[in-house]
């Protein structure tokens, strides 16, 4: 008696778990995981995104978001998404090295576009497009582009030209492009991921880094650096990628009603962007915590004029064809 009850327990179970898998209004789950504040400009364009795609697709899709590197760092996050243990990411250009895909590198140039309007000439012309290519033998699609914006130069010491970086320790982002830079201008690189910053920062496992002024402010790099210089000297933006075979897996219907959303999050990520720069400034001066520094017309040259060796230096690693071709869009070479 006892014997068949708990059989018949069993098979209630198995019955039931049987519904709740099949059933079809279960949501298919998203994890969307990422490095950044959900407060900084990606950590919003993804909160956003989550609004929309649920909204759009009726209940079909959940998106889970795992902001502040709570799931993965850097590189575990890329590998994460290649063994389908999240679905979505929006890495940095720079984090797709490690991978293989050196070319993604040239965007971290420094002095490469003047502004975001030549910076969008390339993303959104065939360079980008063949870039989110690249991804498609990584088992990625490619399928946006969001903002942040220009990178300003912070550490423990004052800097107003290339020359007061000799022998500073600045952390990167794993980039070799990055690391012609840093040596170029006599500075010694290291490669960290973007949560050990604030920490390296503080115990002097490195005296700098360079960010943009959001990134820095929501992960309080100000409160551990003294000094921060508006060098603007290089871009950081991010590229939208999801699993390849869970992507072409889902119904059509659901995968358009995520794209809708994503033109709309993408929108949205590059219209707030530079407020979101502009105000973390602000709030960074207003802390008192570190001191900001404009360089002078001369001391912008001492700058710029560093380009010219960095990109002749970097261009066989990202591609001299490619190079000219983003060079021939802006109008602009070092
Ligand atoms: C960094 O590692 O500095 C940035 O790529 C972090 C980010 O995603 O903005």
């Amino acid at each position: 008696m006892t014997f068949l009850r708990s059989a018949l327990f069993a098979l209630a179970l198995n019955f039931i778990s049987g519904i709740a898998y099949a059933n079809p209004i279960s949501p298919i789950v998203i994890k969307f995981s990422h490095v950044v504040a959900p407060n900084a400009p990606k950590g919003k364009a993804v909160l956003f995104f989550k609004e929309r795609a649920e909204r759009y697709c009726e209940g079909k899709i959940r998106i889970d978001v795992y902001p502040n590197s709570e799931l993965y760092k850097d590189k575990d996050e890329i590998e994460a998404l290649q063994l389908g243990a999240v679905q979505m990411l929006a890495p940095s250009f720079s984090k797709f090295s490690p991978l293989g895909i050196k070319e993604f590198e040239v965007i971290d140039l420094p002095f490469l576009f003047q502004n975001k309007a030549d910076l969008r000439k390339v993303i959104n012309g065939p360079v980008g497009r063949w870039l989110l290519g690249r991804l498609d033998s990584k088992g990625f699609v490619g399928l946006a582009f969001w903002d942040n914006g220009f990178k300003i130069m912070s550490a423990n010491r004052p800097i107003k030209t290339p020359e007061n970086m000799r022998g500073l320790k600045m952390r990167i982002q794993p980039s070799r492009v990055l690391q012609i830079q840093m040596q170029a201008w006599g500075a010694v690189p290291k490669i960290l991921a973007f949560k050990d910053v604030y920490q390296a920062l503080q115990t002097g496992i490195v005296d700098g880094t360079e960010n943009p002024p959001s990134n820095m402010y929501t992960q309080k790099m100000h409160e551990v650096q003294k000094y921060a210089t508006l060098t603007y000297h290089g871009y950081l933006g991010y590229v939208v990628v999801v699993n390849k075979a869970f992507w072409d897996d889902l119904p059509d219907n659901i995968r358009a009603n995520l794209e809708k959303a994503l033109a709309e999050a993408t929108a949205y990520a590059n219209e707030i962007a530079q407020k979101e720069n502009d105000d973390a400034l602000v709030a960074m001066k207003k802390s008192s915590k570190i001191e900001f520094y404009t360089p002078t017309p001369e001391e912008m040259k001492a700058w710029t004029d560093t380009a010219k060796t960095i990109h002749a230096t970097a261009a066989e690693r990202v591609g001299t064809d490619l190079l000219e071709e983003i060079y021939k869009e802006t109008g602009v070479k070092p």
